[in-house]
């Protein structure tokens, strides 16, 4: 048949629902050994033998069964302790389900709260994986540009609660934020909190990048919904073992819900998935229960490359950008560019460097680029030293 004829004859989301930007780099890169990859979010460093082992071992004593639809009990206790351990009070498994990816579980939370035509306020910019599936699945994002002044990442809470209408079912609150690193005080999470209360709206939050905050010193994460509002109420978090322990292959992650919602939450898991494999989630536990080094290392790693990409980029006429208080990411304006991605397709060609480019992140986007620095720092700072080169000699796009 032709391909056209095909197309056609699927959905108008499927067929119309842009590229995520960062895809389209890496798969104009992947593969290609002279090019530097900083445009996903993830280490250069594979999981720590301690985790797989305890995966390995699972699998050949025959896990490979169907499992719990919420994740094995051995994971959500851990979960459980985890969150005791780090956020002060006591946490029942019963309030974790474990998803393919952080992305399922923000995959779940839009199946669960928007249906067609509803809205959800979405910061940006923000990862293209929260605009997406909600166009894919019949609901809006409705995104409210954050604002970018005097070198600094601000949101506006009254234009964020201005973008409320009839059909507005949640407010997602990324902080610390990917891709711009902009990490919400206590106060701001009181506000939306207080807001969603009063209009009855569902918070999303995505704390994925909660362990890499570089403002509280030391072992400091960031603020956290979990410090201001009950377990029990609209409260949703995302999260995953993608980031802190280096797994970002195994797709395992969590969603953080009311326990009201177990029986539809683990129907949409049954419906979607049927659950992830159990081997993966025994090495999941090992991460949480024995991981704190490991997690401590990367978190050291990510906050002596911020400050060495933030050196070597500021010395580039033409660049400015926030030092990102939270996540792994700098997110630089590059004078003159209108055109990220064309500009990103090209340094990869020419420089052999991997950024993402900024339109991809939604409005207030364009005229940025990405770049990951949870990296190998000789390879960094050899990025930065190309980056620098192709700056001096070529006009972005
Ligand atoms: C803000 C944010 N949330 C969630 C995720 C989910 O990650 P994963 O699907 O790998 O678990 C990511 C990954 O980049 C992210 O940046």
């Amino acid at each position: 048949m032709n391909p056209q004829d095909l197309l056609r004859s699927i959905t108008r989301q499927a067929r119309e629902e842009p590229d995520s930007g960062i895809i389209v780099a890496v798969n104009r890169g992947l593969g290609r050994p002279e090019v530097i990859p900083l445009w996903a979010g993830e280490g250069n460093v594979p999981t720590p033998d301690a985790f797989c082992r305890p995966a390995i071992d699972s699998l050949l004593r025959g896990d490979t069964f169907y499992t719990w639809q919420r994740g094995i009990p051995p994971l959500r206790e851990a979960l459980a302790r985890y969150h005791t351990r780090h956020y002060g009070r006591a946490f029942s498994p019963e309030n974790f389900y474990v998803t393919g990816g952080g992305m399922q579980a923000i995959q779940t939370v839009i199946q669960m709260i928007a249906g067609e035509d509803d809205e959800i306020i979405l910061p940006t910019p923000a990862w293209p994986n929260y605009a997406g599936p909600m166009r894919l699945q019949g609901s809006r994002p409705r995104e409210v540009p954050m604002e970018f002044e005097n070198g600094r990442w601000r949101l506006d809470l009254d234009r964020l609660f201005d973008a409320i209408t009839p059909k507005t079912k949640a407010i997602v609150i990324n902080s610390p934020s990917n891709p711009v690193g902009w990490t919400a005080s206590l106060d701001e999470l009181v506000a939306v909190r207080d807001e969603c209360r009063k209009r009855g709206l569902w918070i999303v939050g995505d704390e994925v990048y909660a362990r890499f905050y570089y403002s509280g010193g030391e072992g400091a994460r960031a603020p956290s919904f979990l410090d201001i509002c009950d377990t029990e109420e609209r409260l949703l978090l995302a999260n995953t073992f993608s980031k802190n322990w280096a797994m970002t292959g195994w797709r395992v992650g969590w969603l953080q819900a009311p326990k009201a919602l177990g029986p539809p939450i683990e129907r949409i898991i049954q419906y979607n998935t049927s659950g992830t494999a159990a081997f993966l989630q025994v090495g999941c536990a090992a991460a949480l229960d024995h991981g704190e080094d490991f997690v401590a290392g990367q978190v050291a790693k990510a906050r002596a490359n911020r400050d060495l990409v933030c050196a070597r980029l500021g010395e580039i006429e033409g660049i400015r950008f926030e030092p990102p208080p939270g996540a792994f990411y700098l997110f630089f304006a590059v004078e003159g560019m209108t055109d990220s991605l064309a500009t990103t397709l090209r340094i990869i060609d020419e420089a052999g460097v991997g950024f993402a480019p900024g339109a991809t992140f939604g409005p207030g986007g364009e005229g940025f680029l990405r770049l990951c620095f949870l990296r190998d720092p000789g390879k960094l700072a050899e990025a930065m030293e190309r980056f620098a080169g192709w700056m001096r000699h070529s006009k972005p796009n």
